[in-house]
C-alpha cells in the first residue's frame, strides 16, 4: 500500500485536504473536509467513550492551550524538547543531524564530468566511489555542526513583543493534566488509582515533518494521565509497573477491537538510551504503516518527575493523602498518549482495499462501522419516480436523528454503490418501485427497502417500520448474516 494512494483518495473523496491549498499549501498541516472530520470525531468519541465515560477511575478535562510559561520550564520542555540540527551553508537546507545519514544524496560525480545522481542512503557513488559529505540536498554545500533546535512555537501573550510576554503553544496535552492535578483531586474527591484524560490540539515545529499526516506542525492528542500510589502492590508487584502493563494491553486491545489487523501491530520497547529525562520505561504500539513500522502512540511510565516538578516550580504541594498509611505521597503516572491523526491514518490505511467484482476494480473502505464517517446511505433508485424520491428522502431524515446519513441520486446505483463504498459506509439503503408499488397500475408498495451491507455486498428487504432498529442492531455489532437471515433476499 502507497501512501499517495491514500493521499490522493483523501483529496478526491474530503477526507484530508493540504491546508491552505489555493496559496501553495503550508509547512506540514492538513485540513479535515467533510468526511475526515467524521471519521475524526468518531474515532475522538469512542477513545473518550471506552477510556473515559465507561470508567469508574477516570475523568476529563479541557484545558487551554496557552499556558503559563513555568509550566514549560518546570516540565523540562524549554530545555530538553529539541532535536539537534545541521543547516547546509550553501542552500541554507536544514535536517535533523541523526536523520541526514538516512536520506537519499543528490552527487555531481567528478569521474562523470560532474554529472548530477541521486544516490540511495547509505551508498557510495557508483562511479567514482565517493560518500555523502555535503548537503543531501543540493550536493554542494558543507553542513554545519549539529546545534540544538526547540520544537516549541513561540508567540507573544498581549500586545507587547517582548520577552516577557513569551509564551508557547503547548507541545503536549499532558502537562494540563500534571497542574490541574489538585484541582481534580479535590473538586472530584478521587482515590488511588485513577485518571485525568484529554483529547485536544498540540503543536510542535517539527524539523522533518511528513507523510502526509504522519508528522504535522498541528496535530490532535488523545492523552490519559493515570496516577497510582508508588507504594500500592497489585498482584505482588509494584502498582506503577502493574498498571503500566495493563495500559499497554487496554490500548492494544483498543486498536484491535476498531479493526487495527494485528499483523499490523507490534509492541516496541524503549531502549535504556532512548527514554524521555522523564520516563523509567516506555512501550510505543507501532503499526505497519505504508511508510514502514512506526509509531503509532507511546505508554510511558513517568514515574514521580512532573508532580515533583511542578511542585518544586510553582511551591504548590501536588501530593495525595493515603489514609491506611496515614501519609502524603507524590503519585508515579502511567501515561497512556495517542495521536489523533495518525490513529486516523492506521485506520484509514488498514481498512484500504482494492478487490476485484466481476472483472472490475472495488475499492472500499472497510472502517468498523462506529468510525465510518456515514453509517447509512440511502438511494432512490429512479430518481424520476417522485414517490421513490418522496419516500428516500423522508428516510434518509428519520435515520438522520440518529445517525450521519446522506441522500444520493446522482448517478446509476451500481455507482452509487461503488462511491459509498470507497468512502466505507457500511450500509447501502435502496428505494426502489416495489416498496411505493405503481399507482398508475393500481400496485401498492411492499413497504420494504433493500439494506445492502458494505464487506459482502449481501442485500436483504427489510419494512421500512423496522430500518432504523435493524441499523441500530447492525451498527452496535450484530453480525450482517444472523440480521440479514430474517429478511428476504430482493428478487433478482
Ligand atoms: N505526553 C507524551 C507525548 O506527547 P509523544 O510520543 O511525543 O508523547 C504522543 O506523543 C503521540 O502523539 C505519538 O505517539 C503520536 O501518535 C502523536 N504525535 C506526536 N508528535 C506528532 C506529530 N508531529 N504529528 C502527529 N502526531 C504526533
Amino acid at each position: 500500500m502507497n501512501m499517495d494512494v491514500l493521499v490522493s483518495l483523501s483529496k478526491r473523496r474530503g477526507f484530508v485536504f493540504q491546508s491552505s491549498e489555493i496559496y501553495g499549501g503550508t509547512g506540514s498541516v492538513w485540513d479535515y473536509g467533510p468526511l475526515g472530520v467524521e471519521l475524526k470525531n468518531n474515532i475522538k468519541r469512542v477513545w473518550w467513550r471506552d477510556f473515559v465515560q465507561s470508567r469508574a477511575d477516570m475523568v476529563g478535562i479541557d484545558a487551554s492551550i496557552l499556558m503559563n510559561p513555568m509550566v514549560w520550564k518546570a516540565s523540562g520542555h524549554i530545555d530538553h524538547f529539541t532535536d539537534p540540527m545541521v543547516d547546509c551553508r550553501e542552500c541554507r537546507h536544514r535536517f535533523r543531524a541523526d536523520h541526514v545519514d538516512a536520506m537519499p544524496w543528490t552527487h555531481y560525480c567528478p569521474a562523470t564530468k560532474g554529472n548530477k545522481f541521486t544516490i540511495t542512503a547509505g551508498e557510495p557513488c557508483g562511479h567514482c566511489g565517493q560518500r555523502r559529505s555535503l548537503c543531501p540536498d543540493c550536493g554542494k554545500g558543507e553542513l554545519t555542526e549539529p546545534r540544538q533546535f526547540n520544537l516549541m512555537f513561540k508567540t507573544f501573550m498581549g500586545p507587547v513583543e517582548e520577552d516577557a510576554a513569551v509564551t508557547y503553544l503547548r507541545p503536549e496535552t499532558a502537562q494540563a493534566m500534571f497542574v490541574n492535578f489538585d484541582n481534580v483531586l479535590q473538586s472530584m474527591r478521587l482515590k488511588l488509582p485513577f485518571g485525568i484524560a484529554q483529547a485536544g490540539r498540540s503543536f510542535r515545529n517539527e524539523i522533518t515533518p511528513g507523510n502526509f499526516i504522519f508528522r504535522t506542525r498541528e496535530f490532535e492528542q488523545m492523552e490519559i494521565e493515570f496516577f497510582v500510589n508508588p507504594n500500592d502492590r497489585v498482584d505482588g508487584r509494584p502498582a506503577d509497573e502493574y498498571w503500566h502493563d495493563r495500559w499497554i494491553e487496554d490500548c492494544m486491545a483498543w486498536f484491535l477491537r476498531y479493526g487495527l489487523a494485528a499483523d499490523n501491530l507490534r509492541l516496541r520497547e524503549h531502549e535504556q538510551d532512548e527514554l524521555a529525562h522523564y520516563a523509567k520505561r516506555t512501550v510505543d504500539i507501532e503499526y505497519k504503516f505504508p511508510i514502514g513500522w512506526s509509531e503509532l502512540m507511546g505508554i510511558a511510565n513517568r514515574t514521580d518527575f512532573d508532580l515533583k516538578q511542578h511542585a518544586k516550580w510553582s511551591g504548590k504541594s501536588l501530593t495525595y493523602f493515603d489514609e491506611e498509611r496515614k501519609e502524603h505521597v507524590v503519585p508515579f503516572v502511567v501515561e497512556p498518549a495517542a495521536g489523533v491523526d495518525r490513529a486516523l491514518l492506521a485506520f484509514l490505511a488498514d481498512a484500504y482495499r482494492e478487490e476485484e467484482v466481476r472483472g472490475e476494480k472495488r475499492v472500499v473502505l472497510k472502517f468498523h462501522p462506529e468510525l465510518a464517517p456515514i453509517k447509512v446511505a440511502v438511494l432512490p433508485l429512479l430518481k424520476k419516480r417522485d414517490d421513490i424520491v418522496r419516500a428516500a428522502h423522508a428516510i434518509r431524515g428519520d435515520l438522520a436523528k440518529h445517525w450521519r446519513v446522506v441522500y444520493d441520486d446522482t448517478a446509476a446505483i451500481g455507482r452509487l454503490y461503488r462511491r459509498q463504498d470507497e468512502v466505507g459506509t457500511p450500509y447501502c439503503v435502496t428505494v426502489d418501485v416495489q416498496t411505493v408499488g405503481d399507482s398508475e397500475r393500481g400496485e401498492t408498495g411492499d413497504g420494504r427497502v433493500t439494506i445492502r451491507e458494505r464487506n459482502s455486498m449481501e442485500q436483504a428487504r427489510v419494512p421500512i417500520a423496522e430500518l432504523t432498529a435493524v441499523i441500530r442492531e447492525l451498527l452496535d455489532g450484530a453480525a450482517w448474516p444472523q440480521v440479514s437471515a430474517r429478511y428476504p433476499a430482493p428478487r433478482s
